[in-house]
């Protein structure tokens, strides 16, 4: 893939290099076997500062597939974080180590923070609330196998759009494609934040947000379910007041079109309820395994990159974004990056407004 040195984001991804990492994709989805060495010596550290089951596992997989080899945590309580190390210094060893950083921690911003001290490159598997790129590839990968290509969709995705992850992620990734109409669909206390919705404006995206799954559910083409995120939430009782508020069903896929597809992240809570799985059109499981497929595309050209030097940071004085998951808040010495927005000016880790 040409110069992508970190996936921070997907924004950072051109359609050349999607158009790239499919094609490599699609090639391995087809002889796995001819890739089966293509990392041999490559080493992978894998450093998960939150539980993970799919995104772990297939990352896992995806360098054993590709003949290399993998190394780290699952559990940070095993690590130097224990002890306090900080996050640039866990970084600056695993990238003396080894070939690629694969990460996913609870704050936001934490891979554009571990990219500024690393020689290798650092993949962003899920920082926070905030985005999670290799989720979204997953998911374009999902749609062009299932519909051949990108564009003139309706896409509906329901859920905790304030906290999803994945949501932001796709949202930004869908815009650079054609004729996308975004249905967003949640409680109104987990609508979408404004970064995303500023991004759809800027954009000039077509979207609506709506609190009711049954109206917009025949219109269509793609419906994007996603859990209500509990651990994100500081008062349980928020969190009480919106969990199960969508439960798809079969009786309700009757009103849907018939060759929509059905797509979550997963892990699924009650948001999908069991008797959907045999609908040919919920795709959810089939997509967990094109997220090992695409990984394996993206180790691979990621890999092969020349160690380099990154240019160094003036030691930070203290955070001035304030919110207060964004990886500033616990790491002291990060510069502040920050760009100016309109009316204002944005912290470059979280995205969030600085007020
Ligand atoms: C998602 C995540 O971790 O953000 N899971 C995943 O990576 N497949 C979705 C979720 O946890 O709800």
């Amino acid at each position: 893939m040409t110069d992508l040195r970190h996936l921070i984001s997907v924004e950072a991804i051109t359609s050349k290099q999607w158009d790239e990492l499919y094609t490599l994709c699609r090639d391995i989805i087809d002889n796995p076997l001819e890739f089966a060495d293509s990392c041999k010596g490559k080493v992978m550290a894998s450093l998960f500062y939150e539980p993970s089951t799919r995104t772990s596992f297939s990352f896992q997989t995806a360098m054993m597939r590709l003949g290399g080899s993998v190394f780290g945590f699952s559990d940070p309580g095993a690590s130097s974080v224990s002890k306090g190390e900080t996050l640039m210094d866990t970084v600056k060893i695993c990238s003396a180590y080894a070939d690629a950083i694969v990460m996913r921690t609870p704050w936001e911003g934490s891979a554009l923070a571990a990219s500024l001290y690393s020689e290798i490159p650092v993949i962003n598997a899920g920082d926070g609330g905030h985005m999670h790129p290799t989720q979204t590839l997953t998911d374009l990968t999902t749609i062009c196998q299932k519909r051949g290509k990108i564009g003139g969709l309706n896409v509906g995705l329901c859920g905790d759009l304030k906290n999803g992850r994945t949501v932001h992620s796709l949202i930004m990734a869908l815009s650079k494609f054609p004729n996308i109409s975004f249905y967003l669909i949640s409680p109104r206390d987990l609508a979408a934040p404004d970064y995303i919705l500023r991004h759809l404006k800027e954009n000039k995206q077509k979207y609506i947000e709506v609190t009711g799954l049954e109206a917009s559910l025949p219109l269509l083409d793609i419906l994007y379910m996603t859990r209500i995120q509990k651990e994100r939430f500081t008062d349980p009782l928020e969190y009480e007041r919106n969990k199960s508020v969508y439960v798809l069903t079969k009786r309700k896929l009757d009103r849907a079109k018939k060759d929509l597809l059905v797509m979550h992240p997963l892990p699924r809570v009650d948001e999908i309820a069991l008797d959907v799985d045999t609908d040919p059109r919920a795709v959810y499981f089939e997509q967990a395994r094109y997220g090992m497929y695409i990984r394996m595309a993206l180790l691979l050209t990621m890999c092969s990159r020349a160690r380099y030097t990154p240019p160094s940071y003036d030691i930070g004085k203290g955070a001035i974004c304030k919110n207060e998951r964004c990886i500033t808040q616990t790491e002291h010495y990060l510069p502040n990056l920050t760009r100016n927005v309109q009316g204002g000016r944005q912290c470059l880790f979280c995205e969030k407004e600085i007020p």
